[in-house]
């Protein structure tokens, strides 16, 4: 199938290759809500740890199962895919450049010298930039405006946020993709690609804190202005839920996991120490063993508590107090856990919600969980014209960034003019 036809020009596919499952979505633009879902396919996914590739033979049979369950349903070859990343190296800098121009008018050249030289200036060794958002421009100290174009002054800045990450752990992501024989379009930080799936405008805009409670990685992003502004990340999920529910019960990892599903919560409930949950042998030497459900919600409750604290503290280290809303979403399969929003409000004193994907047309009540998030924002990104600077697949070859290529073209009323080819 693959072979025979072309993917069609206003058809996308994206990949969110998490650490306990592989999903893939084909849309396709729709007049009205702007992306149509027209396959969707899923694979497990059990070479990840920590987001990081650990199997690449697990994780690319993930990938084919998922291409081509989404390729039979939507009846279009997939030759490219925009993917996802969330490991424990994603990370955020802010930085600001001026320069000085003669002509007196701000002009297109202007714009891309200045966001060039933010890129070379701030390349690292081995790190590859995975966003650059311009978040306010100025003109002669003039800041925060938004179209520095035709404005007239001798000056010109710009404050930039680059969303970073370390390329080892994409650079073996891209081999599993490339052999499933699919090209790399582009990488997006996944709390981004949450954000844009679940949040509602007036969020992006006043301010507000998205966390994806993945199976390995617990990562979080802040927009305000219309803007993706921080991304953290924490090598902890469900899945570490799971290991400490396997060690704390005496039981295995699988009935763990089952355990959690059934009883698990992160509040403490009045029967707690009445219910008790049948927890299955460790080995044949064992046996079949009972154990309070107030023993299970306090392993849950204090990992998942720890999480959200770490995560509060390292933003609050930041300065992003002000940034950061008044509002948390949560997303990801953790948020599903029962109590945790309630434990989010606790810890942050913030007020939360789930947040579950919207603005795709077609999304199935299979799909519309918080646990799909990434997968759909992914999808919505291909059809928005998000305001970056930078397009393509990442630079991998960890070299310090030397010279761009900008893709030049006419204006358009979007700043798409200055995204570029890597
Ligand atoms: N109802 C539930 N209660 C508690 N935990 C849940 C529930 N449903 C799913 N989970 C947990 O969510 C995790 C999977 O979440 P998700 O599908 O978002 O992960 P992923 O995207 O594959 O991983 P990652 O983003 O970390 O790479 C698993 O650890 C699973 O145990
Ligand atoms: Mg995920």
């Amino acid at each position: 199938m693959r072979n025979k036809n072309r993917q069609k020009p206003d058809t996308h596919a994206v990949l969110d290759i998490g650490s306990s499952k592989v999903v893939c979505l084909i849309g396709q633009s729709d007049p009205n809500m702007g992306v149509k879902l027209i396959g969707s396919g899923f694979g497990v996914s059990a070479g990840l740890k920590s987001g990081a590739v650990v199997d690449m033979e697990a994780v690319e049979y993930g990938i084919r199962t998922a291409v081509e369950k989404a390729e039979r349903e939507a009846r279009v070859p997939v030759r490219s895919v925009a993917v996802n990343i969330a490991v424990r190296s994603l990370r955020s800098e802010h930085l600001t450049v001026q320069t000085e121009f003669a002509s007196g008018e701000v002009a297109d050249r202007d714009l891309k010298r200045l966001v060039n030289s933010s890129l070379s200036e701030f390349a690292q060794p081995e790190q590859t930039i995975l966003h650059a958002i311009p978040l306010s421009w100025s003109v002669d100290g003039e800041s925060n405006i938004e179209e520095p174009r035709g404005m007239f002054g001798k000056s010109l800045g710009v404050d930039m946020h680059f969303v970073m990450a370390g390329v080892g752990p994409l650079r073996n992501l891209a081999h599993c993709i490339e052999r499933c024989h699919l090209n790399i379009k582009s990488v997006s930080a996944s709390p981004y690609a949450a954000g844009l799936s679940v949040l509602t405008e007036d969020e992006k805009d006043l301010g507000v804190t998205l966390i994806d409670m993945g199976g390995g990685v617990t990562s979080a992003s802040i927009f305000r202005d219309n803007s993706l502004v921080h991304v953290e990340a924490l090598s902890v999920g469900g899945q570490t839920v799971t290991k400490d529910i396997a060690r704390g019960l005496m039981t295995p990892p699988e009935a763990a996991e089952r355990i959690k599903m059934l009883y698990g919560s992160a509040l403490h409930g009045a029967d707690d120490d009445r219910v008790n949950i049948p927890c299955p042998p460790m080995g044949a030497q064992d046996t079949l063993h009972n154990e309070p459900k107030s023993m299970l919600t306090g392993v849950i409750r204090s990992r998942v508590e720890e999480t959200f604290e770490i995560l509060r503290d390292r933003m609050s280290q930041k300065g992003l107090d002000n940034y950061s809303g008044r509002r948390i979403v949560l997303t990801g399969g953790g948020a599903q856990l029962n109590g945790v929003r309630e434990l989010a409000e606790f810890v942050f004193n913030k007020r939360v919600r789930i947040g579950r994907p919207h603005g795709v047309l077609g999304l199935k009540d299979s799909l519309s969980g918080p646990d799909f998030a990434v997968a759909t924002g992914l999808l919505k990104y291909q059809f928005l014209n998000e305001k970056e600077v930078i397009s393509g697949p990442p630079d991998l070859t960890g070299r310090r960034y030397l010279r761009k290529r900008y893709a030049g073209g006419s204006l358009g009323r979007s700043i798409q003019w200055l995204r570029e080819n890597f």
